[in-house]
């Protein structure tokens, strides 16, 4: 793959050397799967978050995504920032920062949106699996 000229080098990296691919079990307990895609180009992206059930704490991540290599490089970078952080602390990770640290052109920017989208489903999956939701314990506490 030779990059056009127009991608950071960020995401050239990120494309080469992709962290965290691969897939845990998502019949695992501690297991949350984020599966979407984009309508724009009908890129998909499988993110997947392994937690802590004492703590909450994200303590592993990968990622598949069948896309283009914005998305592969904001999966690789969303899969580095969720891990050690808190379920609650990913959720406000935006697309915003992915495509700015990866200096994304603005018709790049669905791309990282993947990615945003990605973190909180895979998120809600790991809730849905332990019937319970991160946004209502915050609520009641
Ligand atoms: Fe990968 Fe920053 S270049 S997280
Ligand atoms: Fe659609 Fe990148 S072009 S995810």
């Amino acid at each position: 793959w030779s990059a056009p000229r127009f991608y950071h080098e960020r995401v050239v990296d990120h494309y080469n050397n992709p962290r965290n691919v691969g897939a845990f079990d998502k019949n695992d307990t501690t297991v949350g799967t984020g599966l979407v895609g984009a309508p724009a180009c009908g890129d998909v992206m499988k993110l997947q978050i392994k937690v802590d059930e004492e703590t909450g704490k994200i303590t592993d991540a990968c990622f598949k995504t069948f896309g283009c290599g914005s998305a592969i490089a904001s999966s690789s970078v969303a899969t580095e920032w969720v891990k050690g952080k808190q379920m609650e602390e990913v959720l406000s990770i935006k697309n915003t920062e992915i495509a700015k640290h990866l200096s994304l052109p603005p018709v790049k920017l669905h791309c990282s949106m993947l990615a945003e989208d990605a973190i909180k489903a895979a998120v809600k999956d790991y809730e849905a699996k332990r019937g319970k939701s991160v946004s209502s314990t915050t609520d009641k506490a």
